[in-house]
């Protein structure tokens, strides 16, 4: 019987459903929650040393409906990382823990350019009993004003000597949270993987304006009549989600083998599981479609991905993690092999219609059949 079971980076997990990082894992209510519902591990909001620094506005949603008005296809946010006090959150991993022992608890953290400020945060979330770490390089909006999240994560160098510094105080499994506002994202993914982090986060929601209103003349979500741009999620983002995802697992395949690959980005049912699988994701994280669907999702994500499995005769995730990769090549590629295709069908044509014995000749085709079996030379 197939089975979702998974172990990456030593982390032991039931399925390879994640909570991302966002609302659904934002304090320890929801995280007992979302390990009572069944998911494979939570990774928490993001926590910085120093929340009285981090300060919400409302409204910082917006979502994008698809054309019947029913279906939310794509969601902007301006919100940024927890505004909840560090302390507090320590207490509430611990308690996380001492009420789910079994729940992999994932601390997802981000600080400034400061060595000190990487290594206490390390130190103190470890300490309070996390099993990994996700380092936030990638928050597309607010943060990067202080040089953090994506700012970061855009500056391969910068990214590098930073996860230097993470993995030089972590005793646990580290992945970095790639941003998707770059041009190529192999170049930060594979600074972090340089540095040694065991694998790697993609992505983070897309910079975005999600609209204006056509009444106001404003931008959405407005704020005091202003906005800002915000990050991009939900099911309008999953193309480029499994893009980014493709490009890191082949790196991942050619100079990093080992190293592991969290898929993210619109997932909402065992199918677009299966896809970020297939393209080389260890586990797959949903955050967006925890706020449309509740945490009780991940019952439908585990049968959906299972009924793919046993349709295809797959018994573990690893019977089929990457095996779509090697059907990409460049565009000259492609011309090539069709052309090539074009001229066999052309010459098994030509073939079809030559005469394989002499029972086949024919008065009414005679001359075509003659044809097919002559080859002409110039005089
Ligand atoms: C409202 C909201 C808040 C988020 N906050 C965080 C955060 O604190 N840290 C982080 O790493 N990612 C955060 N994210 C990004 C998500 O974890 C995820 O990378 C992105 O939304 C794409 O996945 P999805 O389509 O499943 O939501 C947030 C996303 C949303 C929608």
């Amino acid at each position: 019987m197939a089975s979702l079971e998974t172990t990456v980076d030593g982390l032991k997990l039931a399925n390879p459903f994640i909570i991302g990082s966002g609302p659904p894992g934002t304090n320890v209510k929801v995280i007992k929650r979302a390990f009572k519902e069944g998911w494979g591990a939570v990774i928490a909001k993001t926590v910085s040393l120093d929340a009285s620094k981090v300060v919400n506005v409302g409204p910082r949603y917006a979502k994008l409906m698809a054309g019947d008005g029913k279906e939310v296809i794509g969601w902007e946010n301006i919100e940024l990382i927890s505004d909840r006090k560090f302390e507090i959150w320590l207490d509430e991993f611990k308690e996380a823990k001492d009420a789910c022992p079994d729940g992999v608890l994932i601390a997802s953290i981000m600080e400034e350019y400061n060595k000190d400020a990487w290594c206490e945060i390390v130190g103190r979330c470890q300490d309070a009993g996390v099993d990994g770490f996700e380092l936030n390089f990638s928050c597309p909006h607010g943060l990067p004003e202080r040089k953090m999240g994506a700012a970061m994560g855009q500056d391969p160098a910068i990214l590098e000597e930073v996860c230097g510094w993470v993995m030089g105080a972590a005793k646990i499994p580290v992945w970095a949270k790639m941003t998707p506002n770059v041009t190529h994202i192999e170049e930060p993914t594979a600074a972090a993987l340089r540095a040694g982090c065991h694998g790697v986060s993609a992505i983070n929601t897309i910079r975005s304006v999600m609209g204006v209103n056509l009444d106001t003349l404003r931008p959405e979500p407005t704020v005091e009549g202003y906005t800002t741009p915000g990050g991009y999620s939900s099911k309008a983002v999953k193309p480029i989600a499994l893009r980014m995802v493709m490009e890191i697992a082949q790196l991942i395949k050619k100079d990093f083998p080992g190293r592991s690959l969290s898929g993210l980005g619109g997932i909402e049912t065992g199918a677009d599981a299966a896809q970020f699988i297939l393209l080389g994701s260890d586990t797959v994280q949903v955050c967006t479609g925890v706020m449309k669907f509740g945490y009780g999702m991940v019952t439908e994500l585990c049968e959906g991905l299972l009924a793919f499995m046993e349709g295809k005769g797959f018994e573990t995730l690893a019977d089929f993690k990457g095996l779509s990769l090697p059907y990409f090549t460049t565009h000259a590629e492609l011309v090539r092999m069709q052309l090539a295709r074009k001229a066999e069908e052309a010459a098994a044509k030509e073939r079809a219609g030559m005469v394989k014995s002499d029972a086949e000749w024919d008065g009414d085709d005679f001359v075509k059949q003659s044809d097919a079996l002559a080859r002409k030379a110039s005089s």
